[in-house]
């Protein structure tokens, strides 16, 4: 299992150090989402990514949970994860110092060349494997939380990392949905799912990348949230799974990783390990 250290007072973030933002000069806006802002920085001659999350739509226990989330996140190490170097906060905002990359994918796909495709989706399901390895689930694999660094993509926004155990047969003990509505797996409105929501989330990593569609699934927004409790939702999302564009059969290999990646049976879809044994990422 992973772990962070955690002092008595809730994290290791040095929380004296109030002007410790203002000694990183602000360069340019490189994007936001739905509770950061991330920016270019400079300190010292060397270049950063700044992401300034603000906490005044936060309530304290999720102001802990994104401490810890930025400590986990930090405490990683792998090519295809975005560095955390420095975590640290002031009274409005929490920040985190962070690798400096690039576009992300989502503001990358129209211009990624094709043949490109295999190799970043090959990385990411390395940096998704690895989170498996130390129990860890990311929870929000999408596009927008891809950025690339001088061609190497790396996962980022651990905003919604989560930390699991299994059963004998390998079934989580994770219930409720977390993350980005549209790419979630049929099996997560039911209890007792396994980690194959992985498989299904990084499929639909896939088809944003190979059919240029960001939300493939025909589902209604909160869908999750107003629907689950009255009905099947795993019918729902199963029915509305995305179907694979014809075009797409051009690319007999990528066509069948993605048929088997957004298999809605999860029994039937591979596990991330062997999605690296499929011909299209050799
Ligand atoms: N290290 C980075 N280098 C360059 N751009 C980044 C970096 N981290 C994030 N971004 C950009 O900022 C956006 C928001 O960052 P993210 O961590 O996903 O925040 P949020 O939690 O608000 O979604 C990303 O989609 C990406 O465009
Ligand atoms: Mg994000």
């Amino acid at each position: 299992m992973f772990s962070v250290t955690i002092s008595d007072t809730g994290t290791e973030i040095n929380q004296k150090e109030i002007n410790q933002k203002e000694m990183y000069k602000k360069i340019s806006f490189l994007g936001d989402g739905a509770r950061g802002k991330v920016y270019e920085v400079e300190k010292d001659g060397k270049s950063y990514a700044l992401k300034d999350i603000s906490k005044v739509r936060l309530d304290d226990s999720e102001i802990l949970t994104m401490k810890f989330n930025l400590e986990i996140q930090k405490n990683l190490d792998h090519p295809n994860i975005n560095k955390v170097f420095e975590i640290f906060e002031d009274t409005f905002s929490i920040v985190a110092i962070m690798e400096l990359c690039q576009d992300d994918l989502y503001k990358k796909r129209k211009t990624l060349d094709r043949k490109e495709i295999p190799n970043i989706f090959r990385q990411i399901v390395e940096a998704v494997l690895y989170l498996e390895d130390k129990n860890l689930i990311h929870n929000d694999i999408k596009l927008a939380n891809v950025v690339m660094c001088n061609g190497i993509p790396k996962l980022t926004d651990f905003d919604r990392v989560e930390s699991y155990i299994c059963d004998k047969e390998g079934k989580t003990n994770m219930t409720g949905y977390e993350g980005y509505e549209y790419y979630m797996a049929p099996e997560m409105c039911r209890n007792g799912y396994t980690i194959k929501i992985n498989s299904w989330q990084l499929g639909m990593l896939l088809y944003g990348l190979l059919a240029d569609k960001y939300r493939p699934v025909n589902i209604e927004k909160n869908f999750y949230q107003k629907y689950t409790r009255h009905m099947d939702g795993y019918e729902y999302v199963s029915k509305n799974a995305p179907s694979i564009p014809e075009n797409l059969k051009e690319n007999p290999l990528a066509y069948d990783l993605l048929s088997k990646l957004l298999q809605p049976d999860p029994n039937l879809r591979p596990p991330v390990r062997e999605i690296l044994e499929h011909p299209y990422l050799k």
